[in-house]
């Protein structure tokens, strides 16, 4: 039986991988300070996996997590481009402080791969689109340079020290279970609840900017595939659909599914935001045998569909 370690697995993403991972007969230890996951995000698979609440910059407990681990999903992060803005210390200290601690511990107890959630804020604004990863990366707030760090992180332990690791740059994940309360929550789970309830949203300056907006099982997906690929050799590939929606069209598709009425009020661009966002995802189906198996459209009518019942709302969407 493979035994896998997920840091930040009470989380939005690393709790779906939970389910993914203890699905396929994994042995499953998660690692989480719980400091924006959640013990109840691994309800489905209570029992079946051992939570270890800690730090990843905590490097004894690290160490002991990783004791016979064939493979890391290291997702722990402060996860917030406002969050490292208000706060850069504390961003860097768990993204990368946090990156480190995991890479050396992984290489210490003779991890055979790691797989890392990189970001792809590494890229900030550039000019081409769709991004590629060949492109220079050039981040825009404190958030950014701490994902980027983590990738630079992996290439070298794995030039290094022989480690194997792998940089999953993900675009904009969506899905059951992301967090919509908190003052850094992701735009798709604050529209989803406020227009279940027919509240308009705040939409960050003109809403023209877009992004790739990626639903959560395809990430899922790229971490399995990740995890049993032959030697990535230490490389970053995108992980995305390949599309490119406004936060206009977000708006209203969600609007339209939800029933609501109200309109959307906008408010001051966001500081450290990057305009258009939008991936090149050939190289994760060269090396990775990656395609999105859930495209937007379907991904959302799933997210507004959970959000709904979990909410107790009225509004019933046939997925
Ligand atoms: N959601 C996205 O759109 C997106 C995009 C690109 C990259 N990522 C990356 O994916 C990963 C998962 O993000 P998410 O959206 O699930 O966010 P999340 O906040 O739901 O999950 C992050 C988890 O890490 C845990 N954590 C934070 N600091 C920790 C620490 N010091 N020690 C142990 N655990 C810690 C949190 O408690 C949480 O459970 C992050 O690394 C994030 O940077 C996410």
């Amino acid at each position: 039986m493979a035994k896998s370690l997920i840091t930040g697995g009470a989380g939005f993403i690393g709790s779906h991988l939970a389910e993914a991972l203890v699905e396929r007969g994994d042995e499953v230890v998660v690692l989480d300070d719980l400091s924006t996951g959640k013990r109840a995000n691994l309800d489905a698979v209570a029992g079946q996996v051992r939570l270890v609440v800690g730090s990843v910059t905590d490097r004894d407990l690290v160490l002991e997590c990783c004791q016979g681990v064939d493979v890391v999903y290291h997702e722990a992060a402060l996860a917030s481009v406002p969050r490292s803005v208000a706060d850069p210390l504390a961003s860097n200290e768990a993204n990368v402080a946090g990156t480190l601690t995991v890479l050396w511990a992984a290489h210490r107890q003779g991890v055979r791969r790691v797989v890392y959630a990189a970001s792809s804020s590494a890229y900030g604004d550039t000019e081409v689109l769709p991004k590629r990863e060949d492109m220079l990366a050039s981040p825009l707030s404190p958030y950014a340079v701490s994902k980027y760090v983590g990738e630079l992180y992996c290439a070298v332990f794995t030039r290094l020290y022989g480690l194997s690791t792998i940089g999953l740059r993900y675009f904009n994940v969506f899905g059951p279970r992301q967090d919509p309360h908190s003052q850094y929550a992701a735009v798709v789970p604050i529209f989803i609840t406020r227009l279940l309830r027919n509240e308009p949203p705040v939409i960050d300056g003109d809403g023209g900017q877009s992004r790739d907006f990626t639903y959560v099982r395809n990430v899922v997906q790229a971490n399995l595939l990740a995890g049993a690929a032959r030697d990535p050799g230490g490389v970053t590939v995108n992980v995305a659909c390949g599309e490119s929606i406004t936060l206009n069209d977000l708006f209203q598709e969600i609007k339209a599914l939800t029933g609501a009425t109200v309109d959307a009020t906008h408010g001051p661009a966001r500081a450290g935001d990057v305009r258009h966002s939008q991936a090149d995802i050939g190289r994760a189906g060269q090396i990775l045998g990656y395609r999105p198996q859930v495209g937007f459209a379907q991904g959302l009518k799933e997210t507004v569909a959970w959000y709904g019942q979990s909410t107790g709302s009225d509004v019933r969407v046939d997925v």
